[in-house]
């Protein structure tokens, strides 16, 4: 099976609704149009900010070629939990899928992986598609520890998952916190090697369902390292934060998966 090659524009807390409306138009129209016809080449996702995913829906699915995906999802369907957005108002509201896991989620906002497993479970029960973000800090990959970490934050967000359940809608993205918006991105024989080791894990755990995972790489990727990384091999596409707000970086990066 071939694995979906996927760019998704985690936007963060940027962008009003103008500004957020008018870089959804400008990525459709920069979009070449193989991609916009064929679902194969590559996949285009954003997450915006909450309060803009109205306004940018008439370029996401089924009205336009962009998947809409939000930034977080709560860890249970409704009730008394002040604050939270559920999975079910996400898809009622157009989102097709959810970002979980982010490591600022993880360590700005105290969320244990235990957390980060509920909200996953929740949102593929509610038939999100889920970009779990896994990645290592600083410390942990100079102590020669970043494998053992990953690996964890893999088995404590999948713990209990039935094997059925780790389809096309969970997607990986190998986020290392030390390349997060620092301008310092992994070289690609690391991230590949990370890539690599999260698939055999994925192979041993889950079978061929574990190793067909789509697996993309996050942190500092710009239009002038996308092309070298996916060289690399086993990366199956980019979660991208400060260059998703430019339009023709992003454009250039979703050229870079998508081949010549
Ligand atoms: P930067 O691309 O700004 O480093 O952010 C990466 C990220 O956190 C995407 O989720």
């Amino acid at each position: 099976m071939t694995r979906a090659r996927w760019v998704i524009g985690n936007w963060k807390q940027n962008l009003l609704r103008g500004p957020a409306e008018a870089l959804a138009r400008g990525l459709v129209g920069g979009l070449p149009d193989p991609l916009i016809d064929s679902d194969d080449k590559v996949k285009v996702g954003i997450a915006p900010g909450y309060m803009a995913l109205d306004v940018v829906r008439p370029w996401c699915r089924p009205a336009g070629p962009l998947f809409l995906f939000a930034q977080d999802v709560g860890a249970q369907e409704s009730g008394a939990f002040t604050g939270e957005v559920g999975p079910g108002m996400l898809i009622d509201a157009g989102v097709r899928g959810a970002i979980v896991g982010h490591s600022e989620r993880r360590a700005l906002f105290g969320e244990s992986d235990a957390v980060v497993s509920r909200k996953l479970r929740c949102a593929l029960d509610a038939g999100l598609r889920v970009v779990l973000c896994v990645g290592e800090p600083l410390e942990v990959r100079a102590a020669g520890d970043h494998e053992a970490h990953v690996l964890g934050q893999l088995a404590a967000a999948l713990a209990n998952l039935p094997e059925d359940s780790l389809n096309h809608r969970v997607i990986i993205a190998y986020e290392p916190v030390w390349a997060i918006g620092t301008g310092n991105t992994a070289t690609p024989d690391d991230a590949a090697a990370m890539h690599g080791r999260i698939r055999s894990w994925l192979r041993e755990h889950f079978g061929a369902a574990g190793s067909d995972r789509s697996i993309l790489y996050g942190g500092s990727v710009k239009a002038s390292n996308a092309a070298e990384l996916i060289a690399a091999g086993d990366i199956d596409g980019f979660l991208v934060g400060g260059a998703s707000l430019e339009q023709a970086a992003f454009l250039s990066i979703i050229q870079s998966v998508a081949g010549p």
